[in-house]
């Protein structure tokens, strides 16, 4: 099957003729086959979301937000077939990948509510006969340049908002994912987004990516992706002057205090550290642990890690499944090798599964080093794949500072039943999301989703905060 891009309200080929395949990353098996877009058709995609623009601008948001609630309606309907398309398209298993999708339905209701809200305000004008307010304002044309690993819940989080604040839409996400981005942008069709509003162009990065940061018709750029890409994407972007919102990696860790629930702390770990194989940007990759309980989370940690079942994520027994390529098995694979010259103590793990059907796939033994410390690069650079780094310390003040010494600070967690350290640590870990007795993955649609120094430039995701990137403040002053 050979898809298409979707520009200008036709589904179309690529003008080039070019494609690649998608693979199933725990079988092998070739799925469909992606377009390897040119310029040419981005070029289109931009022309045709710019003239859709005026038009789309002066719908009134409560109508934008009814489709939006359209979108979310038969998202739910449809959810069941979306998670398994996932799964096969990227490994995930399927309660993730139905999470991934429900990811896409509460930001569609929340959207569509925000179309009758997006307050502005009003304040009292300093001269007399005068009337003032703030109200929101639609940008113009939204460049979307989404990763593989949320393939359904990262494009919304991007595309509700972009639309019920008046902007258009090009869409470009990874190659790995086009089935979820096709299907998605089916919906959005089916529920009346008009022709232009929302354009599908798929290809490489640095063909079709970046004619999107470089064209001086698109005024918005929101990327999720790597730190490097998402520096150049900065740069390209920000010398054009358009509002740029970076969402990338991650370092995060989980603290484990003395006075833990240790079952509820294990729970959370095995979560947040091998839930999508560890390819998330909040995976818990470092494990901060006091002293006391160190050795007795590590062997119960270990006893659960060995008992974690790969498989294809659409099999009800599994619990992880593959890396999304080759690359990434190397990747990983390559952290692991360092780890260990660096001198940390591999306990379980640290190599390719391969064990029968799993020969097939890019799957990866989930790997335990312990006897890490702080500067080792297995524990300050993002990893992307379930490898989970132990840490030992003598105190909070020790396990917060550690935790703050990455370039990174998405998303943070303590256990711990002490009320105090708790409130210390929401108050010093420098991180956009924290976690009190739960993991570091799960963030939800309805709060500011993002971080802090080398995961962004400090724009949130989500939540009324979405609106202030994809809005422009007009301040309107009346005399009467
Ligand atoms: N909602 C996803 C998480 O927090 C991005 O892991």
């Amino acid at each position: 099957m050979k898809l298409k891009n979707y520009i200008g309200g036709q589904w179309v080929e690529p003008e080039n003729g070019a494609y690649e395949p998608v693979i199933d990353p725990a079988t092998g098996e070739i799925l469909a086959e992606v377009p390897k877009s040119s310029v040419k058709d981005a070029d289109r995609a931009i022309a045709a979301a710019r003239s859709a623009y005026d038009s789309w601008r002066k719908v009134p948001a409560p109508k934008r937000g009814e489709i939006l609630f359209k979108v979310g309606q038969i998202l739910k309907e449809r959810k069941h077939e979306l998670a398994q398309q996932m799964t096969r398209e990227m490994g995930k298993v399927y309660t993730e990948a139905a999470g991934d999708v429900q990811e896409g339905i509460d930001m569609a209701f929340y959207m569509a509510g925000e179309g009758r809200r997006s307050f502005g305000y009003t304040t009292p004008s300093e001269l007399p006969d005068k009337f003032a307010m703030a109200t929101r304002d639609s940008i113009g044309v939204a460049g979307i340049i989404t990763p593989w690993n949320f393939p359904m819940a990262i494009p919304t989080w991007k595309i509700f908002p972009a639309l019920v604040c008046g902007n258009t839409v090009v869409f470009k996400p990874a190659s790995e994912v086009p089935l979820s981005a096709q299907a998605l942008v089916n919906i959005l069709i089916e529920a009346g987004v008009p022709a232009g509003v929302v354009n599908l162009v798929h290809g490489d990065g640095p063909v079709v990516g970046e004619a999107l940061l470089a064209d001086p018709r698109v005024d918005l750029i929101s990327f999720t992706g790597s730190n490097q890409t998402g520096r150049h994407v900065a740069k390209v972007a920000g010398e054009a002057l358009k509002r740029v919102s970076l969402e990338l990696g991650g370092k995060n860790a989980i603290i484990v205090m003395d006075d833990a629930n240790l079952d509820l702390a294990v729970e959370g770990i095995l979560w947040s550290a091998f839930g999508t194989t560890g390819q998330r940007c909040t995976a818990c990759s470092r494990l901060i642990v006091h002293e006391k309980i160190y050795d007795e989370l590590r062997d119960r940690l270990a006893d659960r890690m060995s008992k974690l079942r790969l498989g294809h994520g659409l099999e009800k027994s599994t619990d992880v499944g593959p890396l999304i390529t080759q690359k990434a098995l190397e990747k990983v694979h390559g952290y692991v090798e360092i780890g260990q010259q660096e001198g940390a103590k591999l306990v379980l793990g640290g190599g390719r599964a391969e064990n029968g059907d799993l020969s097939r796939g890019y799957f990866y033994q989930p790997t335990l080093f312990t006897e890490v410390t702080p500067e080792m690069r297995i524990a300050s650079e993002e990893i992307f794949g379930p490898v989970l780094s132990m840490i030992r310390v003598k105190s909070l003040e020790e396990a917060i500072a550690i935790n703050n010494r990455v370039t990174y600070g998405l998303s943070s967690s303590i256990f711990s039943q002490d009320v105090n350290r708790v409130f210390q640590a929401i108050r010093d870990l420098a991180t956009g999301i924290v976690y009190i007795n739960a993991g570091t993955t799960g963030a939800e649609i309805h709060l500011p989703f993002g971080g802090t120094r080398g995961t962004g430039n400090g724009h949130r995701e989500a939540g009324t905060a979405a609106l202030d990137f994809f809005s422009e403040w007009k301040a309107v002053y009346v005399d009467f």
